[in-house]
């Protein structure tokens, strides 16, 4: 008896499944329908742009990641770049904080688009510069990330937090894995921590080195960085050495990089280079050669005088010349 009704019970579970899958299949009809409706009804009165701007939001899934439902014209003339819109829209009344569900503002935006203009006309009307969306996304990440270091200044010159707080998206890891030297430079200005380390992306330097940025490798490195911090046991040498990018280990080199330094493997920087690579070849032949009493110098000034305070070089008593070689200028 209690096996039967147990049976029964999941027969009757199983239909219930059945039902819900029903019942979502006939909601989704619903919607389609009602949205063929809607088309057809802006099409029927003569607005064939405003239906097909209603149909590719509705349709046009490539867009995924933002919420179209519930973006306010001002975020659309935001992204777009259209200032005249932007200012017309705010005067009437609009507010510069309106957000849609994920939290996104108009300012997001604008610094995504790297429209400086908006950008400015939203933090003149009283848009948030420290705005996060529900991902932790603030306007200066969106600036990083799209690599418009005008919009990232003028964040920075109103206010905006120069990193991100821990666990959220960090600009400085943003502009650097994607090259975008700039933006690196004016949030090192504004004083963002150069060594600033993210579980598990690691330092900037190391992301410079893993994503084979040149640029914002010098970058880091002139504002400072510790060319030994990368991830964890992993030196940004290791990194570099196992993308077989000769260009950054020359620099990390040139600032004093432990070329015997382990990483969790217990393997050194030559050994992780990939087998008679340009890189391998390069690790080698600077362990046979001797540094230069010079280079010696400068490392031991360098590391004497500590990292917090290089900016500090000026300052010495000593000829520019020497005061320019001790920055690698
Ligand atoms: C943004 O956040 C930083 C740090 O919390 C704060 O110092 C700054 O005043 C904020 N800026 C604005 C405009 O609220």
């Amino acid at each position: 008896m209690a096996e039967f009704l147990e049976s029964h019970s999941f027969v009757s579970r199983c239909t219930n499944v059945y039902f819900s899958i029903f019942a979502l299949f006939c909601f989704k009809l619903f919607i389609k329908i009602s949205l063929n409706i809607l088309t057809h009804f802006y099409a029927v009165r003569g607005n064939r742009k405003e239906a097909a701007r209603i149909a590719a939001e509705f349709y046009d899934f490539r867009q995924g990641h933002r919420s179209w439902a519930d973006r306010s014209p001002l975020h659309e003339a935001a992204c777009q770049g259209r200032l005249l819109a932007l200012r017309t829209l705010l005067s009437q009344g609009y507010s510069a904080s309106i957000i849609t569900i994920d939290h996104v503002t108009p300012l997001h935006e604008a610094c995504l688009g790297d429209h400086v203009a908006c950008a400015r006309a939203l933090i003149e009307a009283g848009a948030n510069v420290n705005a996060t969306t529900i991902d932790g996304v603030t306007p200066l990440f969106n600036a990083c990330s799209r690599g418009s270091s005008t919009c990232a200044e003028v964040l920075l010159e109103n206010g905006a937090k120069p990193q991100a707080e821990v666990c959220r998206p960090s600009p400085i890891h943003e502009a650097t894995s994607k090259g975008k030297a700039a933006c690196v430079e004016a949030l090192l200005a504004w004083g963002a921590d150069v060594d600033y380390e993210i579980p598990h992306l690691g330092t900037p330097l190391y992301i410079a080195c893993v994503s084979q940025e040149l640029q914002c490798t010098r970058t880091l490195l002139d504002g400072g960085a510790n060319v030994q911090k990368g991830h964890f046991l992993e030196s940004p040498l290791h990194a570099a050495a196992q993308k077989d990018c000769t260009e950054v280990i020359k620099v990390l080199l040139e600032f004093g990089a432990n070329i015997n330094a382990k990483n969790l493997e217990l393997k050194r920087p030559v050994e992780t280079a990939p087998p008679s690579s340009l890189a391998e070849g390069l690790l080698l032949l600077y362990e046979a050669t001797p540094r230069s009493l010079l280079q010696l110098c400068r490392l031991g000034i360098r590391d004497y005088m500590g990292c917090s305070r290089l900016h500090l070089i000026p300052q010495l008593k000593l000829p520019t010349l020497l005061q320019k070689y001790l920055q690698y200028r």
